[in-house]
């Protein structure tokens, strides 16, 4: 198969490694309008390079877009509009009548589409929601979400705040683990706008209060700078049971009990350190998806719910009041 791949920043080349470690990956075609960023991503994989994605069209079976995320629905445009199954980076936009056209454009198109959500691939999640669906966890009272990045985005990144650009990974593993919905959103938060990490930045930090289809209540916490390193958790206390996901030798938390050791591993530092496992499985589904092996397990329908707890949250934040999820259409 050869695999078109649009972005070549952070993720896109991490994305590029994989790729070229797939078996069924023959050929990848890269571009980013950063030609240095896609030559080296060239000469660490051997992909060939292309002026832009509309170049690549007639030359390969699949798209990956790891771009910006400002240019993520063009290019599911463009894919659906050539035909290409497509895996496209979260989130697909950052409002809803953008996010629709794609869904709706992917849909009349009928290729197949999967979005970057990999914590469904997660060993840790996976076991939460195999927990969940056996019913061993019991009726779940609360939920519990961590997502703490070690250091802000680097200058460049396009940063599209806190709730749509990073808390949206906990909205979307929560309702694959839960499966539930989210029936209203409470939601505050501020900026940290120190010399350090810059002042003209969206929100970066985000608490959140979800009330879920099933009574469940979920309290979610955001953060863009945590000293000792990338914190991703998720909690679950139900009538049978107590379990986290992320609860390990490396978590970046210090216990102050006496005796309790600190972090026994290097801490994970990026969002790469926590979840390469977890990258490298969504693109191995993604490979089967447009092989039409196996049906897309985070579709754009999904994205789009995702998305749209992301804008209640900064709708509450901005009003300072509950905002149910049926006033988001
Ligand atoms: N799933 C995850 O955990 C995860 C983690 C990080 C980033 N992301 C998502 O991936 C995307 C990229 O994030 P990043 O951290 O790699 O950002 P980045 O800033 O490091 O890289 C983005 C790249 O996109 C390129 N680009 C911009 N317009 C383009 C175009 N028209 N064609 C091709 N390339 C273009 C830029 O030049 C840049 O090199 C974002 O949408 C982000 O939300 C997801």
């Amino acid at each position: 198969m050869r695999v078109g791949l649009v972005g070549a920043g952070r993720i896109g080349a991490f994305h590029a490694r994989t790729l070229a470690d797939h078996p069924e990956v023959s050929e990848i075609v890269v571009t980013d309008p950063m030609p240095d960023r896609a030559e080296e991503v060239a000469a660490e994989t051997g992909a060939d390079v292309a002026a832009d994605a509309a170049a690549m069209l007639d030359r390969i079976d699949a798209m990956v877009v790891a771009a910006a995320t400002g240019v993520h629905a063009e290019m599911m445009h463009m894919a659906a509009g050539a035909g290409l199954p497509v895996f496209c980076e979260k989130p697909i936009a950052t409002d809803l009548p953008a996010t629709d056209a794609v869904v709706e454009r992917v849909r009349a198109a009928n290729v197949p589409a999967q979005i970057g959500f990999q914590r469904r691939f997660d060993a840790g999640y996976r076991s939460a929601k195999a927990l969940v669906d056996s019913g061993q966890i019991g009726h779940l009272y609360s939920v519990r979400t961590t997502t703490h990045d070690h250091e802000p985005p680097p200058e460049g990144y396009q940063d599209t705040g806190i709730y749509r650009d990073t808390q949206i990974h906990d909205f979307d593993v929560l309702r694959y683990v839960t499966g539930q919905e989210v029936e209203e959103a409470y939601a505050d938060g501020f900026t940290i706008t120190t010399a350090a990490f810059g002042e003209d930045r969206p929100i970066d930090t985000g608490v959140v209060v979800l009330s879920l289809t099933e009574g469940t209540k979920v309290i979610m916490s955001g953060i863009r700078h945590d000293p000792l390193g990338h914190d991703v958790r998720m909690e679950l206390f139900g009538t049978e049971d107590s379990v986290a996901v992320g609860l390990e030798p490396r978590l970046p938390l210090r216990s102050l009990e006496e005796g309790v050791p600190g972090p026994q591993e290097p801490t994970p530092k990026t969002f790469l350190d926590r979840f390469a496992p977890a990258y490298r499985a969504e693109l191995a589904a993604f490979i089967e998806v447009a092989q039409g092996r196996r049906a897309s397990p985070c579709t754009p329908d999904d994205a789009r719910a995702a998305l749209r707890i992301a804008i209640a949250c900064d709708v509450s934040r901005e009003q300072h009041r509950p905002v149910a999820l049926k006033e988001i259409t």
